[in-house]
């Protein structure tokens, strides 16, 4: 095989045989194939696309570029979920802990923010202490202890490898918002962690990678297919990432947020979308007699989550992060705020210092943007819309701009109310 005469083929709207696409991420990982040409080839398949079985062809072989985990010792079955990422998303947080407490095992690997969509591990870090990085028998312990079940951590570096090098060069190159390469880098990566059952949550709307609900369902239905098709049981929700999730968007502000849901409080969409998911994670584990609201209202989900960031080297008592400068946007007559765009929010909460520009770059814990009103609500003007906090007052004038156009205030008709759950794709 030769790496032009594939990116030919592609090119030119050519189904790739199976050898093909082994021989090129095989040699792409092992740094035979250069960046440039594996860039052109993500570029093509960008334009181009890949058939369902290329698509599978193309997941199998990211994840025999590593290793695989497997989690089958277990006494108890294993679940997880993944969010295809969007603006104020910290379901991960109150989540986990939540389906622990309902007796299943989650071994969630999780990722750093880039650009305008935060990570959860940014987002964890903001706990003095903890610990993102867990060898393999690290989590496999605290999985089978029975006062934890849950873990967030990092995929370590043998895990679907090609991934890791493929994700960084698109994301680079323009060619990450391709259907067949979002999906096989996600599931090449969920495939490979081992776990039994799986939930998406695949983001639609201004704050999302899939800004059309055509594109989202295709994604789902992709994803939902390499899943089952590897044996491992996966549905997905498409839900509404238009505006920003909660109230908060920022490390620190979001986990003070998802404490609060733990705690049987917290804005009603988190809590929706939170149950939403356990629900659907319980049930894909044969689970169907277990109530998880009834143990967010017990505090059982709150005790897994204080064992889960102790277990991690975090102090779940430890004040978290407060940023050094705050600023408040205001509004600017009465009437009901009929918009808020997530994009606009998460650009701000990036720029103020939530976020990074370049892999490695630093995070604030405290960064961010707070909400004081949803659509839907009613605002005076002069009142409190949302409060923008930074460590570093020079970013104030970038958030604000990300912010103008971002937020319309008319009148209650105008409102566009969208439901959260779009539609679930199995
Ligand atoms: N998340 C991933 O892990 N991969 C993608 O390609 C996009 C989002």
């Amino acid at each position: 095989f030769d790496a032009v005469s594939i990116i030919r083929a592609k090119r030119d709207g050519r189904e790739l045989s199976g050898t093909e696409i082994d021989w090129i991420v095989q040699a792409f990982t092992a740094g035979v194939v250069p960046d440039e040409q594996m860039a052109a080839l993500a570029m093509a398949i960008y334009f181009r696309g890949m058939t369902r079985s290329e698509t599978g062809r193309w997941t199998r072989a990211m994840i025999e570029s590593g290793g695989t985990m497997d989690f089958s010792d277990l006494p108890m079955a294993t679940v997880d979920k993944h969010s295809t990422g969007g603006v104020g998303d910290k379901i991960t947080l109150p989540l986990v802990p939540l389906v622990a407490a309902c007796g299943l095992a989650v071994p969630q690997l999780s990722g750093r923010g880039l650009g305008h969509a935060g990570g959860t591990l940014d987002k964890l870090e903001a706990i003095a202490g903890w610990r993102a990085d867990l060898t393999a028998a690290e989590m496999v312990e605290i999985l089978a202890n029975p006062k934890i079940g849950a873990v967030i951590c990092a995929a370590g570096a043998n895990l679907a490898p090609a991934d890791k090098k493929l994700y960084a060069l698109r994301d680079v190159t323009g060619s990450v918002e391709s259907i067949p390469l979002i999906a096989s880098s996600i599931m090449s990566k969920k495939i490979a962690e081992g776990t039994g059952a799986l939930v998406l949550d695949v983001k639609v709307g201004s704050g999302a990678y899939m800004k059309d609900l055509g594109d989202a369902r295709e994604l789902a239905r992709t994803m939902v297919e390499l899943g089952n098709d590897a044996g491992m049981r996966t549905t997905a929700f498409i839900t509404e990432m238009g505006t920003p999730l909660g109230l908060t968007a920022g490390n620190a502000l979001e986990v003070r947020e998802s404490v609060e849901v733990l705690a049987g409080g917290g804005p009603a969409d988190v809590v929706e979308l939170t149950l939403l998911l356990a629900r659907e994670m319980l049930s894909a584990a044969g689970i169907d007699d277990v109530d998880p609201a009834q143990k967010l209202a017990d505090g059982s989900a709150m005790d897994r989550w204080r064992a889960m960031i102790d277990a991690q080297g975090g102090d779940p008592d430890a004040d978290l992060p407060v940023a050094r400068h705050t600023e408040v946007v205001t509004a600017d007559r009465d009437g009901v705020l009929t918009r808020l765009d997530a994009m606009g929010v998460g650009i701000a909460a990036w720029k103020l210092g939530a976020g990074r520009e370049r892999q490695g770059d630093a995070v604030q814990a405290g960064a961010g943007v707070q909400m004081h009103a949803k659509p839907g609500d009613v605002v005076r003007a002069g009142q409190k819309l949302l409060t923008l906090h930074t460590d570093t007052p020079e970013r104030f004038d970038a958030a604000r701009r990300s912010l103008d156009g971002s937020w319309s205030i008319g009148s209650e008709s105008d409102t566009v109310s969208r439901p959260l759950l779009i539609e679930r794709i199995v």
